[in-house]
């Protein structure tokens, strides 16, 4: 990771070499943090934040489920993540706000414990590289079953749920994979590593309606675009198989954005390379995250303030 200037840490920017925190944060010792991955997008009116506002919901939300309260307001956080940008001078990055039970108490009782707030930014190009966006990803079904609806809260985007994704990943990677795929308890398909899922069968577009996933914003996206492209988008009960008989299939998430899954389990996906409404959904992704696309540009929020002349 290459280091930029500044991180914000609660209340002050910070110089990115002295962003420090005590080693006995109650978050690193029992994972009591919530985040967000967001991305900044260089458009031609500037750098603009993708869909900041349901990031920062989604993040007070996370918060929320784990009893966390976070010490400012939505929009108050909204510009604290823009400030982190425009003080670190960058127009395309990845944007990390962290939530966490700091120094205070040990124990796995939280409440005694600080309520810290960081945001950090660095510059992060293709999550799996710049040829996974263009001829895909293979894909493992892992041996490890996703987070339980009733023991970690998927739909909380927290630390400690992501060793779930760890295990998986490294477990995926180890065996000659790009990235896993987990099933939830009840056997069917929930998610990847760090991404929602997709498949294409018949030209219409199915992905899992599982509990045991988090609720991308970049799920949410596609969904809309493909709706407004024309296809039928269905949230269903997936099983392995449906995705190892699909034409097509991919990944979604900020980081991942969308990523084509050509191979699953040693099987191949479709004709083994991107698939026709995969692409398409890439290209209107791309578009609109580049600010190309005026139907959805108020999802593009502008990292610089703009001027208004009344
Ligand atoms: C486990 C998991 N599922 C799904 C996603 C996709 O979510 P989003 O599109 O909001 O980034 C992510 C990424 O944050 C993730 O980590």
């Amino acid at each position: 990771m290459q280091a930029l200037d500044w991180i914000w840490i609660n209340g002050e920017q910070v110089k990115w070499s002295e962003a420090k925190t005590h080693v006995l944060t109650h978050a690193l010792h029992y994972g009591t943090a919530v985040f967000e991955g967001i991305r900044c997008y260089r458009t031609q009116k500037g750098a603009a934040v993708f869909r900041l506002k349901e990031h920062v919901r989604r993040l007070f939300e996370s918060a929320s489920i784990i009893r966390m309260c976070i010490p400012y307001s939505r929009s108050e956080a909204e510009e604290i993540i823009l400030e982190t940008i425009r003080v670190n001078r960058v127009d395309e990055c990845y944007i990390r706000p962290i939530v966490f039970r700091g120094y205070g108490k040990m124990g796995v009782d939280p409440s005694e414990c600080a309520v810290d707030f960081v945001v950090g930014v660095w510059c992060w190009g293709a999550y799996m590289g710049e040829k996974s966006l263009k001829e895909g990803i293979k894909a493992k079904i892992s041996s490890y079953v996703r987070n339980y609806i009733n023991a970690s809260s998927p739909r909380a985007k927290t630390s400690a749920n992501y060793l779930n994704s760890s295990l998986a990943k490294m477990e995926a990677l180890e065996l000659g994979y790009d990235e896993a795929i987990l099933l939830d308890v009840n056997g069917f398909v929930s998610e990847g590593s760090g991404e929602n899922i997709f498949y294409i069968k018949d030209n219409v577009i199915y992905t899992p309606h599982s509990h045991s996933i988090l609720l991308g914003i970049t799920r949410d996206t596609v969904i809309i675009l493909a709706r407004d492209a024309g296809y039928r988008v269905e949230e269903t009960l997936c099983t392995r198989d449906d995705l190892y008989v699909a034409d097509e299939a991919f990944f979604t998430g900020t980081a991942a954005e969308i990523t084509p899954i050509v191979n699953i389990d040693g099987r191949q996906i479709g004709n083994g390379v991107p698939g026709s409404v995969t692409k398409t959904l890439q290209e209107a992704f791309f578009q609109v995250v580049k600010g190309n696309n005026q139907r959805h540009r108020e999802w593009l929020i502008p990292v610089e303030k703009e001027v208004t002349h009344e």
